[in-house]
């Protein structure tokens, strides 16, 4: 696992753009793992820039997202397909057929998430998978636990996760309680992983991934069986 401190977000944003942005030159077919949260944002703009610029084209890129929230339609602006259409997707040349979120209105999760892990996998896999951090060290919606899924599955939210992620909702009962989320071993089936995280709050688990020791109570330490791991983050994330 490879750390990059940074000195500010922007510079953390431009560090993973740049990243994805050397990818894209060289594989205008890549297929690109993506995350949401706010995290992402700055990487996701920075992206748009370069398009805009002329440097990077999406017309051939292929993307799969980590997780959704169940049940929601993806209409609905707190929905991840939502998120991505507005923060990225709208704003690039890529094809939204090209373009996959699991689907948070499907009648039978179960059944849609066994049919994303089939799809993602008969893929090969993403070239770069992106990832944020929960506080608890959670990565996707791969909570802490005794036991950890390897595919993409059904899962509850903890109450850390509900509260943490209300401050985009109107209020807190309206976070969803369920979502759906690829796995540990859907997130380890990318050839590279790019981890962001920024701010204090973000330090705990930044730390036990530094740690280098495994636990799935702190499921991004998992990330260290993984052979090309790339955590870009801020000092207040790094030193606390
Ligand atoms: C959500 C997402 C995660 C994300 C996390 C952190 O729970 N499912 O993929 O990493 O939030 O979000 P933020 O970047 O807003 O701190």
């Amino acid at each position: 696992m490879k750390f990059i401190v940074c000195d500010s977000y922007e510079e953390m944003s431009r560090e993973g753009a740049a990243i994805i942005a050397e990818l894209m030159k060289k594989k205008p077919d890549c297929l690109l793992g993506l995350a949401t949260g706010s995290t992402p944002v700055g990487m996701y703009r920075e992206l748009i820039r370069l398009h805009e610029a002329g440097e990077i084209d999406f017309s051939a890129v292929r993307t799969y997202n980590l997780d959704e929230y169940y049940p929601i339609s993806p209409e609905n602006e707190q929905s991840y397909r939502y998120f991505m259409n507005h923060n990225l997707f709208d704003h690039v040349n890529i094809k939204k057929e090209n373009t996959h979120v699991p689907d948070g209105s499907a009648a039978d999760p179960d059944a849609a998430c066994a049919a994303y892990e089939a799809e993602y996998q008969a893929t090969g896999g993403a070239d770069i998978q992106v990832l944020g951090i929960g506080q608890n060290g959670h990565i996707a919606f791969n909570e802490p636990e005794e036991k950890l899924y390897a595919a993409t599955h059904v899962t509850g939210l903890t109450q850390n996760t509900i509260e943490a992620n209300a401050r985009f909702f109107a209020s807190v009962d309206e976070v969803p309680t369920r979502a759906m989320t690829m796995g540990m071993g859907t997130i380890m089936a990318a050839r590279k992983i790019i981890l962001l995280a920024n701010g204090k709050n973000k330090h705990a688990a930044v730390e036990a991934m530094k740690e280098g020791r495994i636990t799935t109570a702190v499921p991004a330490t998992l990330l260290a069986l993984h052979r090309d791991v790339v955590v870009i983050c801020d000092r207040e994330a790094y030193h606390g």
